[in-house]
């Protein structure tokens, strides 16, 4: 019996510690942690750099509001921007805050800059998207679960199937304001889109005159071997949406980050959050920042990712049907006939390795980069075992 709402179906496993790639439970034992808290674990659990920040920090001051200024809040807010390429950052807490801050934002800038007329703006999204679990964003959601009993929904979207450019070019109307898309669709089981896809939508987007909004709540910052996998892609969008990572596993910390001639149209009093921006958060977050700024993370990403994809892909035929990722990220098809995912998650637990299912027979990975080479063998090592125990 539990206390807890049973909105989560969690592994047997009690989690007590934490360290790099590793955590401990109740009992002592061990396990890999191949889901890093989807992907906010990125630099490990207990990373120093970030510990040590959060742990200076503690000791000045945690919250002060947005009502004051705060020390840490402008250092955090310029090293991002800079890091992204743009000028200007909305801090915010959860990922879903940021995906509503740019739904409101993009709204603003279609009314006041674009000239949509009033109340009429639509955003379109891809099918398959998992952008958050508010109202508004379910109702943009095509997971029945998501949604079931939770309407009425919030209009002014449109879903278009993920990868088509085509597609998104024809729904595009004089009401449209922006395009919202996850580079790679993380929830979705780990979906990479055609190579042209995300240069085409920003060409599309350009030539329309719509923001391109990237979600890159989880495939940002390191994952998938760069800072964003737009970079992988080639293309620029107008705001980023970052979340997980950015609070290195030790707070929650999400932002918008883009130029001023979008960002700018937020005026004192239209949006805000008692916590976004808060000293402990920025500091956190500029750490996260600083560690980013060395590429060491993105290079170790992209090197770690092509050993771990290869030695996943040696696997199809052998109990898995399909392997999709980039970099550190990777979705894997188990043959339906063989197991669930679920079943597959839970005797890799028994072998010590973390990992989560997601859409009946598919298992994603996301160890913290900290991850070794050996430790990323020895994780696709225990797959194929619990793989050839499953067929025996
Ligand atoms: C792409 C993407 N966007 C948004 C979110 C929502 O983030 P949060 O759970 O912090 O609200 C997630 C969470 O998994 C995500 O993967």
């Amino acid at each position: 019996m539990t206390s807890l709402a049973h909105n989560y179906h969690p592994l047997e496993v009690t989690v007590a510690t934490g360290d790099g790639a590793w955590v401990t439970d109740v009992a002592g034992k061990r396990y890999l942690d191949c889901l890093a808290a989807y992907s906010a674990v990125n630099f490990g659990h207990g990373h120093p750099a970030l510990v040590a920040a959060a742990k200076a920090q503690l000791d000045r001051i945690t919250l002060t509001s947005r009502a004051f200024h705060n020390d840490r809040l402008e250092p955090f807010a310029a090293a991002l921007a800079a890091l992204a390429g743009k000028d200007m950052v909305l801090p915010m807490n959860t990922g879903a805050e940021a995906v509503e801050s740019a739904i409101k934002v993009a709204r603003a800038w279609g009314y006041r800059v674009k000239g949509v007329p009033a109340e009429r703006a639509t955003i379109i999204v891809a099918d398959g998207n998992f952008h958050g679990r508010t109202t508004t964003i379910i109702s943009f959601s095509n997971d029945a679960d998501a949604r079931a009993d939770f309407g009425p929904f919030t209009p002014g979207f449109v879903s278009v199937p993920y990868g088509d450019a085509a597609a998104l070019e024809a729904a595009i109307d004089e009401t449209t304001v922006a395009v919202l898309l996850e580079p790679i669709q993380g929830e979705a089981g780990i979906v990479v889109p055609p190579a042209s896809y995300l240069p085409e939508v920003r060409e599309i987007t350009t030539r329309h005159n719509v923001l391109f909004i990237a979600d890159e709540i989880q495939s940002g910052l390191g994952r998938t071997g760069a800072t964003f996998q737009c970079d992988n892609a080639g293309v620029v969008p107008d705001l980023y949406l970052l979340g997980k990572a950015l609070g290195g596993g030790i707070v929650p910390v999400s932002a918008v980050v883009g130029n001023s001639d979008i960002l700018g149209v937020l005026q004192p009093g239209q949006h805000g959050s008692t916590f976004g921006g808060n000293p402990l958060a920025a500091a956190v977050g500029l750490a996260v920042v600083e560690l980013l700024q060395t590429g060491e993370y993105q290079g170790r990403a992209r090197m770690l990712g092509e050993r771990l994809q290869s030695a996943l892909r040696g696997l199809i035929g052998h109990g898995v049907v399909a392997v999709r990722g980039a970099g550190l990220w990777a979705g894997i098809d188990i043959d339906p006939a063989l197991a669930t995912g679920r079943r597959v998650c839970e005797l890799l637990m028994e072998k010590g390795v973390l990992a989560k299912d997601t859409h009946g027979s598919t298992i994603r990975l996301a160890p913290p980069i900290v991850v070794t080479a050996e430790e990323l063998d020895w994780a696709v090592e225990q797959l194929a075992a619990v793989l050839k125990e499953l067929a025996a």
